[in-house]
């Protein structure tokens, strides 16, 4: 029969992604398109809930999708289109919006810490209602499966109400969404932090190993990474949390388990780790690049790219928004 379908976004809110975008998310996009049919999007639309300058949007737009096709998104397997180019996704949130309770939206836990980073007064609407536009991005494509890490399980879970809620007003009209939670992704840690996630709001700019950085600059920052006064190489989270990171980090990138490489540096030293590391990091980083660069090169077949990627998106969600707004008696 056919294949189920997955849908995933990525934010254009930095001028790279980083590895934790790589090893948590972005890498299984390639790989799930020989078993789904797959729909990616860079996120601009989630991009403007906080403020946005709109010359670095556009950039980071472009630099985002020119990353994704350079990690393997193939624009003939999948759809890989920019969200703002498919007006379906806000019509769809409007009628949702309608259908979320106001003290439902307001126990998202991920608007309530982010508002209180900003002060709720400075924290826009947008962002309140930002977990319903991401059940219409779900929605409307009638996506089976949804990657999701642990941060989005409560947003996942509120599209899930939303299709049963509808389908339960107005008739069956949703597929119901699952989570996919995949096995091999990897939580980062931040190189200087290892007790803190990698993350593009990083203390410390040594802390995170961005794609599209210098792959001199990365390797230093792996042969600098924070470890602790012991010598043996082992993977022991809470007692070596820099050790096992970039243990992590090692097994991710080669494919080797852990296991291999506790054994292939017994008796070796943290420098031989690091120093190891940092060459496979450089390995996969420069024809990353490259690829990347050759995306960013052509920027007028890019736009095509994404633009033949927004039509596909869009014969599926324009179906999907015409059912619902029958149903609804529009
Ligand atoms: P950041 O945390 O840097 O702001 P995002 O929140 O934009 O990154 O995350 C984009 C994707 O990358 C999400 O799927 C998220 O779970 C994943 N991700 C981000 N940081 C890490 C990390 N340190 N380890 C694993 N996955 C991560
Ligand atoms: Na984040």
């Amino acid at each position: 029969g056919a294949r189920p379908r997955v849908l995933s976004g990525i934010q254009p809110t930095a001028d790279s992604f980083h590895l934790g975008n790589y090893l948590g998310a972005l890498r299984q996009w390639p790989k799930l398109q020989d078993t789904h049919e797959t729909f990616y999007m860079v996120v601009d639309l989630h991009a403007i809930t906080v403020e946005q300058d709109p010359k670095v949007l556009r950039e980071r737009t472009r630099v985002s999708a020119a990353q994704l096709l350079g990690l393997g998104v193939d624009p003939d397997r999948s759809a890989l289109f920019v969200q703002s180019h498919v007006p379906e996704h806000t019509q769809l949130s409007w009628v949702l919006e309608c259908l979320t309770g106001f003290g439902e939206a307001g126990r998202m836990t991920q608007f309530k810490d982010k508002a209180a980073k900003q002060g709720t007064d400075r924290a826009s609407v947008g962002l309140f209602t930002y977990p319903v536009l991401q059940a219409a991005d779900i929605l409307v494509y009638q996506a089976d499966a949804v990657p999701v890490g642990e941060d989005q399980r409560q947003h996942l879970e509120l599209s899930r109400n939303l299709a049963q809620r509808f389908n339960h007003r107005f008739g069956k009209t949703f597929i119901v969404p699952e989570p996919h939670i995949v096995k091999d992704t990897a939580k980062i840690f931040d190189l200087q932090d290892p007790t803190v996630k990698m993350s593009k709001s990083a203390s410390s700019p040594n802390g995170i190993v961005e794609l599209l950085d210098d792959p001199k600059r990365s390797a230093k920052k792996i042969r600098s990474a924070v470890t602790d006064t012991g010598r043996e190489i082992v993977f022991a989270p809470e007692q070596k949390a820099g050790v096992s990171n970039l243990l992590t980090i090692y097994s991710a990138l080669t494919g080797r388990s852990v296991e291999d490489l506790e054994s292939a540096y017994a008796g070796k030293g943290y420098g031989d780790l690091k120093k190891d590391l940092a060459e496979v990091l450089v390995e996969f980083i420069t024809p990353f690049q490259e690829r990347v660069n050759s995306y960013l090169d052509d920027i007028a077949e890019l736009d095509k790219v994404l633009a033949r990627g927004a039509e596909r998106a869009r014969q599926v969600a324009s179906r999907t928004l015409s059912v619902v707004y029958d149903r609804i008696g529009f």
